[in-house]
């Protein structure tokens, strides 16, 4: 149990194969009681029910300043502290350069970047005042090599930016000892590729992994839970690679 009376907040894990939650999973099966943050509410509620008892269902666009902070002090109001928060919720749309509108600027950065400082910025005065906590931010491997293969350039500019503050948010609150630490996942099976992936693309993108497939959301999961834990607690400003030798670096 290496999560045993920790309170997580999880954004975006109210779908159903996706990474957060497989990272609200393996958090409560590691003890914690899980706030899970998304879009729909009944969405949310049913997917913290599937956790067992005790967890929470919420509704929040993470890129609405607002709904954030009223979330987070249910949060709060309901389990009385934070310790740890996944930014996980994101989006991405696979589109070349200029074909990038204002709008899908707007809004690949809003939920991706803003959704991770706003998320970051409800929960840091109570972690700040408990003097522990831990921040893991969901980049990805676009952000490393200039593009993974369903998101465009705003994305991968986006998730480079999560690096960005996460590194700077680490910095500045190590001395609080809140932890703020970054995953890059690489290809996923999930949802967000929108079933995009024919069998001749996914075979061709296999071969450039040393492990021979694509990653599980519970790879990725599995990395959140080690940087949410204390079997971390020496780690600030990481980014964790969990791309199965798809980028070596
Ligand atoms: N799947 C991959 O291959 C991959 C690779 C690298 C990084 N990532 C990142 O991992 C994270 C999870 O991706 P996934 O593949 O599980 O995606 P997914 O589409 O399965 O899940 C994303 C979740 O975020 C929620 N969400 C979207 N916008 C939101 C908003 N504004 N506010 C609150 N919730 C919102 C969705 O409702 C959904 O539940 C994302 O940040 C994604 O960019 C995924």
């Amino acid at each position: 149990m290496l999560l045993e009376g920790k309170i997580a907040i999880v954004t975006g894990a109210a779908s159903a194969r996706g990474i957060g939650r497989a990272t609200a999973q393996a958090f409560a099966a590691h003890g914690a009681k899980v706030a899970i943050l998304d879009l729909d509410l009944q969405a949310a509620r049913d997917a913290a029910a599937q956790l067992g008892d005790g967890h929470l269902g919420l509704a929040a666009n993470v890129a609405d300043e607002a709904q954030v902070r009223d979330a987070v002090a249910e949060v709060l109001a309901h389990f009385g502290r934070i310790d740890v928060l996944v930014n996980n919720a994101g989006i991405t749309q696979p589109v070349k350069t200029l074909d990038i509108t204002g709008k899908d600027y707007d809004r690949i950065l809003d939920v991706n970047l803003r959704g991770t400082l706003l998320m970051s910025q409800a929960v840091i005065p109570s972690m700040r005042a408990q003097r522990s906590g831990s921040i893991v931010c969901m980049s990805s491997v676009s952000a490393q090599r200039g593009g993974g293969i369903f998101g465009g350039p705003h994305y991968s500019a986006a998730k480079a930016a999560v690096l960005g503050l996460g590194k700077a948010m680490a910095r500045e609150l190590g001395p609080d000892n809140v932890r703020v630490n970054a995953i890059t996942p690489g290809l996923i099976h999930t949802d967000i590729t929108g079933g995009l992936m024919q069998d001749e693309r996914r075979h061709a993108i296999i071969d450039g992994i040393p492990l021979g497939r694509l990653g599980e959301a519970r790879d990725v999961a599995n990395a959140a839970l080690f940087l949410a834990s204390d079997l971390s607690s020496y780690l600030t400003g990481i980014t964790l690679d969990v791309n199965g030798g798809m980028l070596i670096h």
